[in-house]
């Protein structure tokens, strides 16, 4: 151990010679060097010591901006359960009547059954199934909410693949409904709450993302590009219209318990959506994992989200992250056909 300790002494003072007869030697070079290392150094701790702010103490826009305890709406997608359904619930709770949207119109009566009891706020609901909706049915659902003071709009519905598969393997329809709700239901219902936001001057819309958008995934590719869509949507919308005081964030998501996930036990990771929601309405307007990310108007607000999001900024090896991803596919997709494989073997 001793002998150990007394040779890496040895290399120490030998690179510390080394060291010094260079900086006696190329002064200029040298001092170059340190400063850019000291530079460095400095932009790193400054970049970290912003982002910890605003993930554990800088607070968020206040929801009154917006209308909240003002008798303004709130209007969430895929409000029925998951997500949204927290969404819809923790609105109603900061002050705003909630307008809850997604297919099964029972679910969606009995959500606002609670929250009409628990909150003394209004609520209305409309049944729209996103993956099939005409023109018909997006004007029929759009007449429900024109009259309304909308301050919040929750792009949150959102479907993703059965499971990981080459694009060659997934199902013609699955492709078409993954982009229908989670491009299309996103464009057309914000187009149809953007010009009352513009009238008022007011509004917040939040377009529920994911890590699979900012992380190219193979086997999910249609999934993945379609929220790939919503980080640089938000980004150009957000800059459209923050002349008219409107917010828009892209809300940069890891793995939440819920349906759409299929994860039932939380962890470190994987919050519950109540926490992960409280995170989101907490920290709007600040870009928290994503501040050093270059999208504009993405936010990765829940803590240990927000910490990997700026791990992955920091580290910058997109190639290493893709192909990670898609070794996780191939075995998550190995799994899931031998569980099919015995399920359909014990009928
Ligand atoms: N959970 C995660 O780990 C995770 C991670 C990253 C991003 N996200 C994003 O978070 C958002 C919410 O996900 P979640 O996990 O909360 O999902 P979820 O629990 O499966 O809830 C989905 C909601 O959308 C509604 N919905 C589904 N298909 C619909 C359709 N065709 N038309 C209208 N409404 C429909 C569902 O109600 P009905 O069945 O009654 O229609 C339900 O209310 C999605 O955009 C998702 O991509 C989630």
């Amino acid at each position: 151990m001793e002998i150990r300790l007394f040779s890496a002494m040895d290399y120490l003072d030998k690179f510390v010679d080394a060291s010094s007869q260079l900086v006696n030697a190329y002064p200029v070079a040298a001092s170059l060097i340190l400063g850019l290392g000291v530079i460095g150094i400095a932009r790193f701790c400054y970049r970290t010591l912003s982002v910890f702010l605003q993930i554990f103490v800088l607070p968020g826009h206040s929801l009154k901006r917006y209308g909240a305890k003002k008798g303004a709406w709130a209007l969430v997608t895929g409000a029925s359960d998951g997500i949204g359904k927290e969404f819809a619930f923790q609105l109603a709770k900061a002050g705003f009547n909630v307008f809850l949207v997604a297919r099964n119109k029972e679910t969606l009566d009995a959500a606002a059954a609670e929250i009409a009891s628990k909150y003394s706020v209004s609520t209305k609901t409309a049944s729209i199934d996103f993956a099939k909706a005409d023109d018909a049915a997006y004007e029929s659902l759009s007449s429900n909410f024109q009259s309304l003071n909308v301050g919040v709009l929750v792009n949150n519905v959102g479907k993703s693949h059965a499971m990981p598969a080459y694009l060659t393997d997934t199902p013609k329809d699955e492709i078409a409904d993954i982009v229908s709700i989670n491009v299309n239901a996103t464009l057309k219902v914000t187009y149809s709450v953007l010009p009352g936001m513009i009238q008022r001057r007011r509004g917040l819309i939040l377009n529920i993302g994911s890590f699979a958008g900012s992380v190219p995934s193979p086997m999910l590719a249609t999934y993945s590009g379609t929220k790939a869509f919503l980080s640089t949507f938000s980004s150009a919308l957000g800059e459209e219209v923050a002349q008219h005081g409107i917010t828009v964030e892209h809300v940069n998501t890891y793995f939440v318990v819920s349906k759409l996930s299929k994860i039932r036990k939380a962890s470190l990771m994987i919050p519950h959506p109540a926490p992960y929601v409280r995170s989101v309405l907490a920290k709007i307007g600040l870009p928290c994992g994503a501040a050093y990310s270059r999208r504009p108007n993405t936010s990765t607000p829940y803590w240990s989200h927000a910490i990997l999001d700026y791990a992955m900024t920091a580290i910058d090896i997109p190639t290493f992250f893709i192909s990670y991803t898609h070794g996780l596919h191939k075995s998550i997709r190995r799994r899931a056909l031998k569980k099919m494989e015995r399920e359909s073997k014990a009928q």
